[in-house]
């Protein structure tokens, strides 16, 4: 898997190439957005929110990479070793995964990133092969991440995260969709968030310029997913074409 993802990184000039004369031909119908935001600033949860009300294929680099670990793979493995200290995984096997995620998908689906672009190089790769429409920044203070990321539990094949308190499933421990049992992320103990907030702060929030400077980043700041979320639908429903 790990080749075959090397593999795919190697390919990108033509998916790039492919994906870009799509992307202009087919213009009315597609919506490319990336949610961006600290560890545990909610990604995930306002990305399923939006999934349900817009209809986006959900794409998380996260939950790619914890899949591949599920399933045993070799990127799984080396994924591994870096997930679980709070490291980023290198560029190149993040971004053979996640570029030949979206190759796959029917040229005009909308599609939301969750977790990716997380450095210059990767911002730079996808730009080259994708138009961005919208890029939206989850402004979350890095005090509220530790305190909410304790509380979280998730279920590994979908994705779908919970809060004991703010967020419960129906059932505790037990998944809402398909009663699976829920589990703690191993990269959630304390040591590996703080460590996760200083990649962030260091290598994924300078991104923040970056698109502001290509004039597509939207700030949403705030403390609760619930009261971000409804200026997130408002700002989509005004600028995304109808399905
Ligand atoms: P990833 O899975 O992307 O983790 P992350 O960015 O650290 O973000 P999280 O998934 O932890 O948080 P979230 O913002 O989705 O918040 P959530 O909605 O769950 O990446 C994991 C690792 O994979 C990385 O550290 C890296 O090693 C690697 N990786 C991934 N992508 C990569 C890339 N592109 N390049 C290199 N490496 C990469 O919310 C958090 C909790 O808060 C939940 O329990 C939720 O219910 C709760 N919550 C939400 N809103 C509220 C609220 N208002 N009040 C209380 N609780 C709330
Ligand atoms: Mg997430």
């Amino acid at each position: 898997m790990l080749r075959s993802a090397i593999t795919a990184s190697s390919t990108l000039t033509s998916a790039a190439a492919t994906a870009a004369a799509a992307t202009s031909s087919n213009a009315t119908r597609q919506f490319h957005a990336i949610v961006m935001g600290p560890p545990g600033g909610g990604k995930g949860t306002i990305s399923s929110w939006l999934v349900r009300d817009f209809q986006f294929k959900h794409l998380s680099s996260g939950d790619l990479l914890r899949k591949q670990i599920a399933q045993g793979t070799e990127l799984g493995r080396v994924a591994n070793e870096y997930i679980k200290k709070g490291a980023l995984v290198p560029d190149s096997h993040v971004l053979g995964m996640v570029l030949a995620e979206l190759a796959s998908l029917d040229p005009e689906e909308r599609w939301l990133l969750d977790g990716f672009p997380r450095s210059l190089e990767q911002a730079k790769e996808l730009d080259a092969a994708y138009k961005i429409h919208a890029v939206i920044n989850l402004d979350v203070p890095h005090e509220e991440i530790t305190e909410r990321i304790k509380h979280r539990h998730v279920h590994i094949p979908s994705g779908r995260v919970y809060h004991t308190i703010y967020n419960p499933p129906k059932q505790a421990g037990l998944d809402d969709v398909t009663n699976e049992p829920l589990t703690q992320r191993e990269d959630d103990k304390e040591e590996a968030v703080r460590a996760r907030l200083v990649k962030y702060s260091a290598i994924t929030q300078p991104l923040v310029h970056y698109y502001q400077q290509r004039g597509t980043l939207h700030n949403f700041p705030g403390t609760e997913s619930k009261v971000i979320y409804p200026e997130v639908a408002k700002y989509l429903k005004a600028v995304i074409p109808p399905a």
